[in-house]
């Protein structure tokens, strides 16, 4: 892992580099540097058209390409999409398919900052071997909204966990010579009419959320690039907010990087001059705004000297100091691709991702006994559900089937059903060997019940297909299979729910069923781990990192402005919660949520004991986590501040993902990032701690408290 240290001295030789080479490069050069075309012509009648500017030898198109400067041993700049794998929409016939791995919810689910950097090594390992050498991953915005389509890509409600497991997928990737992003700066938390949404939100709040998010995330991994998100912040449109990127992330922060768009972000040069480096997709600002600001009207302005030499500049290198800085000019020979390797690192990202959220002791499924066992729906027998959008992956072999769904706007034509096998059926069926299987779609009520009452155990799919460019209009789960769930349950109590979501859902059965299992989109190797949890071969650990509302009545936003209205209409969301996301509204509002954030049951009992907490500048809890059951397993326990000098406030301050041996203890020792502790004080552009006592809890979730204590802390004024 690259220190700190080592980290800054790379990051100061390579900007020394970027200067260097810029100065020698010409205007025309510069200005191919700032631009990034699309693969493929999106939306085009001819698609599959390809950019004159991409020569006829790169075959290996993806998501941006800029030409290099093979003089000045500037390498061409490929980028691909990365959250869940190496992406290919459709710009590669010959691409024989990447790791399909789990969705970052699901990582998010597993706590596991280290896992989530082995997930980035292995990315970039593709990547390389197709010569991509940006890779836009590092998805952190805030699950702010459960019905946001994209929160699948994004790692959970809280800017800590999400923070430091962003950090990994980066430093995973950059570890391996190819540059990450984080994104979409900032506060892109819906999908409704994306292009036209304007989110406004309390400043010193934002700075205290979702920027926090990024300010941890960017200082824990040095990130080559950040990806500006469609959306307006406050009235500005984050590609060209100059007071997010240029006071807080370029000034107060001293990003050295560059920012890149979103694809087809930019409706006006003048982003440059607001802080945007790069024009990502440039063929989506034609398709959105009918023109490409900084090929043609950003020449103009700085013939006209509106642009000046040294922003120029400044943008280039920037550009240039990110792919020095990680290598991408000092490639070697590619590392080698070990997809046995990666197909593990997937399984193992999809074991610890599944969260047991309910289980009255009918799991595990017992695999000597010649039960007869329905599987009913979730195309359940065909394979598992992935999230969809620019991060939709092919995986080796193809998908076992799409179903095209559809809907409106640039993403309707990629929102389909994908499903990768091998099929929970299949899988089932090689973990049960003593059981007879009856699998049944699901298709209606009436027919699954019948098959439901013939069995001694049901295991029912609830699956939801969700992704970029969509919100969901509700909690529920689509094409009625509620009322399924509901029939079978009632034909039969030993019922188990599987779900396969992107998001929390509602679960108006929730009362009849004896277990229930939240997978979310657990990538290729999810069919495996489903049958492992489901007959104990693996003890699950997965813990919430989302909380699961009742219903949307007890989130923000009951009714999500804009939701429904027609694609390009203007919408305006209020985040009135500001930094109070997730448990911390419910901590506000004292609502009971159906599971608390950091929930998750295992196969054996923890129990927590002998906390001490000291205070001062911060807080440093330390306790003993012991295995009381009757075999191993992990837990997560997780450090809270629940009151800050007389104020009620909650945030999550720590945790630690612990494997234990049955009897077994562990000591941890937990200390609280600052910043969580203090609030943000605008005036001060500073983060104010002030003296009084602080009551903390040790947790297995956000509403537990099996540990409590208090400390004290002295004022402070401290960062930017
Ligand atoms: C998309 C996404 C972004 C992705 C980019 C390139 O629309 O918002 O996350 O990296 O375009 O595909």
């Amino acid at each position: 892992m690259t220190t700190k240290l080592a980290a800054e001295r790379e990051s100061s030789e390579a900007d020394r580099r970027g200067r260097e080479v810029e100065e020698q490069m010409t205007d025309e050069e510069k200005f191919s540097l700032i631009i990034s075309v699309l693969g493929e012509v999106p939306g085009s009648a001819a698609a599959g058209t390809r950019d004159p500017r991409i020569p006829d030898d790169v075959t290996n198109m993806s998501a941006g390409y800029t030409p290099g400067v093979p003089r000045l041993g500037i390498p061409a700049i490929q980028s691909s999409d990365a959250s869940m794998g190496i992406t290919n929409p459709g710009y590669r016939p010959d691409d024989p398919g990447a790791t399909a791995f789990p969705s970052l919810i699901a990582l998010g689910s597993s706590f596991n900052p280290h896992l989530v950097r082995q997930g980035g090594e292995a990315i970039a390992r593709e990547a390389r071997a197709r010569g991509f050498n940006v890779q836009l991953a590092g998805g952190c915005n805030l699950a702010r909204d459960p019905r946001n389509g994209r929160n699948f890509e994004y790692f959970s409600e809280d800017p800590y966990l999400s923070a430091v497991l962003a950090a990994e997928q980066v430093n995973g990737i950059q570890s391996q010579g190819v540059v990450s992003t984080l994104k979409h700066y900032t506060l892109n938390c819906n999908e409704t009419n994306r292009h036209w949404l304007d989110a406004i939100i309390d400043p010193d709040a934002h700075r205290e959320s979702d920027l926090l998010t990024f300010q941890i995330a960017i200082e824990r991994s040095q990130p080559g690039a950040i990806m500006s998100g469609y959306n307006k912040v406050n009235g500005e449109y984050a590609g060209g907010n100059h007071h997010l990127l240029n006071d807080v992330l370029k000034g107060a922060w001293g990003y050295p990087g560059y920012v890149m768009s979103d694809w087809g972000a930019t409706p006006d040069w003048r982003f440059a001059l607001h802080g945007l480096d790069q024009e990502s997709g440039i063929q989506g600002d034609t398709l959105l705004w009918g023109k490409q600001p900084f090929t043609d009207e950003l020449r103009d302005a700085y013939a006209r000297g509106e642009l000046p030499q040294e922003r120029l500049s400044d943008m280039v290198r920037r550009i240039l100091r990110s792919l020095f800085a990680v290598g991408v000019d000092q490639w070697g020979t590619a590392p080698e691709v070990d997809m046995e390797l990666h197909d593990q690192i997937a399984l193992e990202g999809a074991r610890q991702g599944i969260v047991l959220l309910e289980n009255d002791g009918v799991l595990p499924i017992p695999t000597d006994e010649p039960l007869k066992v329905a599987v009913i729906g979730g195309y359940a027998q065909q394979g598992i559900v992935s999230g969809t959008g620019s991060g939709a992956v092919a995986p080796v072999g193809g998908f076992a089937g799409v179903i095209k769904i559809g809907g409106a706007g640039v993403m309707g034509r990629h929102r389909n059903l994908f499903l990768f096998p091998p099929s929970p059926l299949e899988e089932l069926a090689k973990a049960l060997p003593q059981a007879q299987l009856d699998f049944d779609p699901g298709y209606t009520p009436a027919e699954a019940a019948l098959t439901a009452k013939r069995s001694d155990l049901v295991i029912v799919f609830g699956i939801r297909v969700e992704g970029e460019g969509f919100d969901s209009a509700d909690l529920s789960l689509p094409w009625g299979q509620d009322a399924v769930i509901e029939a079978v349950a009632d034909a039969n109590p030993n019922t188990i729910v599987v779900l396969e979501t992107g998001n929390p859902v509602s679960m108006p059965w929730r009362d009849k069923v004896r277990a229930i299992v939240e997978a979310w989109y657990p990538g290729q190797a999810g069919g495996r781990a489903i049958a492992e949890v489901l007959t104990g071969a693996v003890n699950p650990s997965g813990r919430l990192p989302v909380t699961f509302p009742e219903s949307l009545e007890q989130t923000p936003r009951p009714e999500l402005p804009g939701l429904g209205t027609p694609w390009g209409t203007p919408v305006t969301i209020e985040y009135g919660e500001g930094a109070e996301v997730g448990y911390r509204w419910f901590a506000r509002t004292g609502a009971t949520p159906t599971y608390a954030f950091g929930h998750g049951l295992s196969y054996t009992t923890f129990a927590y004991g002998d906390l001490e907490v000291t205070g001062g500048d911060t807080v440093t809890a330390s306790f003993t986590v012991t295995n009381t059951g009757d075999r191993a397993g992990a837990d997560v326990p997780q450090l809270y501040l629940t009151e800050a000098a007389g104020e009620q406030r909650q945030r999550l301050l720590g945790f630690e993902r612990v494997q234990l041996q049955p009897g077994e203890s562990r000591r941890l020792t937990l200390t609280a990032e600052p910043r969580l502790l203090a609030r943000f004080d605008g005036t001060a552009g500073q983060w104010r701690i002030t003296t009084g006592t602080y009551q903390v809890a040790v947790g297995r979730s956000a509403d537990s408290r099996e540990l409590v204590a208090e400390t004290t802390l002295t004022d402070a004024l401290f960062g930017s």
